[in-house]
């Protein structure tokens, strides 16, 4: 992908700082092998597609596709013909609908597709209710279909105080309502919909240390000026404060809608 992806619409400052080439993507990356933006930012997407087991037949829709490389990515790797993002920004909405067919709307409005074989978000599910969210999917998605996602999720173990204050700075970084879940209320709210849970991986060190190093390293070579910066500086001590603790991980996750509806599952999370 190229700069100039902006239809003339201004390119958000903090991205532009973070990816001096506009390659479109906008999530925090992940930065096993890479040292650029746009490479551990198409790497923490090959992951969920992966998650995802995405294939060329596959019927997709991707939650929160941002600026849509992401849209354009599960063609190029994955072989993907047939996907359609949602996107809740109208300028990225309309900067994706270059890279494949987008609606502006919020991600649970994926409900009103039927028989995906896969849903995918990238760093983004956070933002989202997930009650209303899985009960979308669940009831998007067929029967065997896979959910593939990333998202935050808090220690099951907190006392009320450990909580609030994890509660407290979700608000404040402008995580969504029930975020971060812990893994019991992630898979009653699954289980409720339909959906169980089949994978789970920890990426707290290769996406939150990877991006705040990336930052510090920015910041080290003087290219942190100017609008945008302070929310990369924002954004890199939240993820310096969620390593430093051990009250949340950021995880990649995938389940899969069961058969039938309403079988209960034992917990698998920990
Ligand atoms: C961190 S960005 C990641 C973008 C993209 N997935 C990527 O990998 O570059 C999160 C995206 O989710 C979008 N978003 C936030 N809340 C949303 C919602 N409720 N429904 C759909 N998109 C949402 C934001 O506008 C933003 O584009």
């Amino acid at each position: 992908m190229t700069s100039g992806d902006d239809l003339g619409a201004p390119y958000p400052p903090e991205l532009a700082l973070l990816d001096p080439e506009r390659s479109g993507w906008g999530n925090l990356g992940l930065w096993h092998e890479t040292s650029t933006y746009p490479a551990a930012a198409a790497a923490l997407a090959t992951q969920v597609g992966r998650g995802a087991e995405l294939g060329p037949d596959d019927r997709v829709a991707e939650l929160g596709c941002g600026r849509g490389a992401s849209l354009a990515l599960w063609r190029r790797v994955f072989g993907v013909e047939d996907v359609v993002g949602y996107e809740l920004d109208a300028t990225a909405a309309a900067v994706a609908a270059r890279h494949g067919r987008t609606h502006h709307a919020p991600a649970e409005a994926v409900r009103e597709e039927r028989a995906l074989d896969a849903i995918v978000s990238v760093d983004a599910a956070y933002h989202f209710d997930h009650e209303r969210l899985f009960e979308a999917c669940g009831a998007a998605l067929r029967p065997g279909g896979r959910l593939a996602w990333t998202d935050l999720l808090r220690r099951s173990d907190l006392g009320a105080l450990g909580r609030g204050a994890v509660h407290a700075a979700a608000r404040l970084f402008g995580l969504g309502r029930s975020a971060p879940l812990d893994a019991q209320g992630l898979e009653s709210r699954l289980n409720r919909a339909g959906l169980e849970l089949i994978a789970h991986r920890d990426l707290t060190e290769p996406v939150l240390g990877g991006f705040a190093r990336h930052v510090q390293t920015l910041g080290d070579a003087g290219r942190l000026r100017g609008p945008g910066a302070r929310k990369l500086l924002i954004t890199a001590a939240g993820c310096r404060a969620v390593l430093r603790g051990d009250a949340v991980r950021y995880v990649e996750l995938v389940a899969r809608r069961r058969p039938t509806r309403g079988c209960p599952l034992q917990p698998r999370l920990r």
